[in-house]
């Protein structure tokens, strides 16, 4: 009788365990950033989506949109490949019509928009959504009282799909460099974890990113990320949030699915980033 109450128990903490792991509906992620450049009383909630891979997720991305309404942001970023190279656009189209009006929207593009062969397309229907594009350029916005800086990049697949002599890391440099002095606080949306170390020799505060889907395969509190693609096995900036001093990383493990791969340990997920200020008012 106490065999079978033993198997009875293993094989129900395997089915949960199971159910764990392989569990795949969106879930969201939050992180918090403190910042002196802000007065304590000031703070700005940024929703971050990556990799959709023109995913649908309910009729007419209800799940998706419902969640990133919930979460009341104030600024939504796109960082790059919400499109696909291999989907219809539809899963796109859907997201971007559903979060007009919610908060102003900022997209970078990914890799898989240029491997699409179709970027100019995908550019030309996200601006149709007031969707405010960021190819090297960046904007200043006021938000509940505090200013703040919205960069971004394209993915460097950019220099091979548009034949430009210069490297995508000389652009860089080169796009932000009047940002040096400024004192707003600093978001860059670039698509590539990958690149921190680039990153860490602007002068940004803070870095969005996605690409690196979690790393596919993670194990609770042992593995953050088994493979991650231009990062490889066991990949360093797989998924969430990175101190380098001066520049914070937060890297979305993003919303991709794909049923031929799964995510084990690694639900999609959308990222809710709470800038808040620590400078006491005096
Ligand atoms: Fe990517």
């Amino acid at each position: 009788m106490l065999k079978h109450w033993k198997v009875a128990v293993t094989i129900g903490l395997l089915a949960v365990c199971l159910g764990w792991a392989f569990y795949n509906g969106l879930v969201v992620k939050k992180y918090t950033v403190n910042t002196d450049k802000f007065n304590e009383d000031q703070s700005i909630r940024i929703v971050l989506i990556a990799d959709l891979h023109n995913h649908i997720y309910g009729p007419g991305q209800s799940e998706l949109l419902q969640l990133i309404r919930e979460q009341e942001p104030d600024i939504i970023a796109l960082a790059g490949d919400i499109a696909d190279d291999q989907v219809p656009l539809m899963g796109t189209e859907m997201l971007l019509e559903g979060i007009q009006g919610i908060a102003p929207v900022y997209y970078v593009s990914g890799n898989h928009e240029y491997w699409s062969n179709d970027i100019r397309h995908i550019k030309d229907t996200i601006r149709k959504y007031e969707v405010t594009i960021l190819e090297s350029g960046y904007e200043k916005i006021t938000i509940n009282n505090s200013a703040i800086i919205i960069a971004g990049v394209d993915d460097p697949e950019v220099v091979k799909y548009e034949k430009r002599r210069s490297t995508w890391e000389e652009d860089f440099y080169q796009a932000f460099s009047e940002l040096r002095k400024e004192p707003a606080f600093k978001v860059l949306l670039a698509h590539r974890p990958e690149l921190i170390e680039i990153y860490k020799q602007s002068h940004f505060d803070l870095v969005l990113s996605g690409h690196a889907h979690g790393g596919q395969v993670r194990i609770p509190f042992i593995l953050n990320g088994l493979y991650s693609p231009n990062q490889g096995w066991f990949p360093q900036n797989a998924g969430g949030m990175y101190d380098h001093g001066s520049l914070i990383q937060i890297v979305s493990r993003g919303v991709s699915f794909n049923p031929r791969l799964p995510r084990i340990f690694n639900p999609p997920e959308v990222v809710v980033i709470d800038i808040k200020g620590n400078r006491t008012i005096k």
